[in-house]
Formats: C-alpha cells, sequence, structure tokens
C-alpha cells in the first residue's frame, strides 16, 4: 500500500516516531511517504491508500492534552476520506487523556475508518505498533500495465 505518514513534532521526537513507524512498514512492502505538517500536501495525502497522522502531546501533563494545533489544521485540511483506513499516533512523556480518540473523530468526521491509535514513550514505535504493522497485509502492488 501507499502509506502517508504526517507528524507535528517540535523539539524531534515524534519526528524520529513517524521515520521509524514509515521504516517498519516498508519492511512489511509498503511504500511510506513520511512527512512533517509544514510539508505535507493534505490534497496529496488524501489520496494515499492509507494515512496515519501524528503529533507530540500538549497539555498540562496530568489534564487537558490535545493534539497541536498544526496537527489538527492539517486533519481538517484533508478531502474526502470516506471507507479510508487510517490511524492516529502521539508521542508522550506522562500521560495523553483523550488525545487520541478526538484525533481518531476528527478523521472518521471525514469518512475515514481509523484502525488503530497508538501512543510512544519517546521516539520508539513499540510492539502494539509492529504488531499493527505486520497486520496490514496489502504490499504495493507490483503495477499491471492499463
Ligand atoms: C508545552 C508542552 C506541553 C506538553 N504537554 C504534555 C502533556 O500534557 N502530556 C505529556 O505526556 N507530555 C507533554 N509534553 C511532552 C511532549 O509531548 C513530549 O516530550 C513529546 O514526545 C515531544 O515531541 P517532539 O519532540 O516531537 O516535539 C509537553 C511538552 C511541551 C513542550
Amino acid at each position: 500500500m501507499n502509506i502517508a505518514i504526517v507528524y507535528d513534532s517540535r523539539t524531534g521526537t515524534t519526528a524520529q516516531a513517524a521515520a521509524a513507524m514509515g521504516k517498519l512498514l516498508e519492511e512489511q512492502g509498503h511504500q511510506c511517504h513520511v512527512l512533517s505538517v509544514a510539508e505535507a500536501d493534505p490534497e496529496e495525502v488524501s489520496q494515499a491508500d492509507f494515512i496515519c497522522i501524528g503529533s507530540w502531546t500538549k497539555g498540562l501533563y496530568f489534564i487537558l492534552q490535545h493534539a497541536t494545533r498544526a496537527s489538527k489544521r492539517f486533519i481538517r485540511q484533508l478531502g474526502d476520506l470516506t471507507g479510508k483506513q487510517t490511524a492516529v499516533f502521539c508521542t508522550f512523556k506522562i500521560a495523553t487523556g483523550k488525545m487520541l480518540p478526538r484525533m481518531a473523530k476528527a478523521l472518521e468526521a471525514k469518512g475515514a475508518k481509523v484502525v488503530g491509535q497508538f501512543q510512544f514513550r519517546g521516539s520508539a514505535p513499540d510492539s502494539a505498533f509492529l504488531s499493527f504493522a505486520k497486520s496490514i497485509d496489502q504490499p504495493v502492488s507490483t503495477a499491471h500495465g492499463g
């Protein structure tokens, strides 16, 4: 599958997590484009077979956690995602509250199907993500003409 991974990162942790996620998915035979919210074109991303959107966790550590403004704006800018498979992720230090379900809800409002929600304490994707990467079982098709 053609997978777009779009992230917002302030100090590099979420960028590293996104790159590591892309590497794991590529090892499973998928094609990944890993881009920051500033670089990514919402129209192009909307065309991917699978979309992952990630943010660092912003809040008061124990309460009021939310995705960053730029990542929420990026989700709003995406086109119609009816039936599209998506996942959300974040990096955090203490707790993420309702941040991931809220990101999922924003994608669902575009018609997307959210099939994964992942949180990493630091930049390394965990075993849950690895299992998920292995469970997406439609590698990039070797193009047939026409
Ligand atoms: C202003 C600010 C608010 C934060 N709020 C939270 C929070 O509510 N919960 C939490 O677990 N981590 C919080 N963090 C920690 C970051 O989410 C975490 O270090 C993240 O991995 C940073 O990602 P980045 O390196 O991609 O910017 C906060 C960090 C900052 C700078």
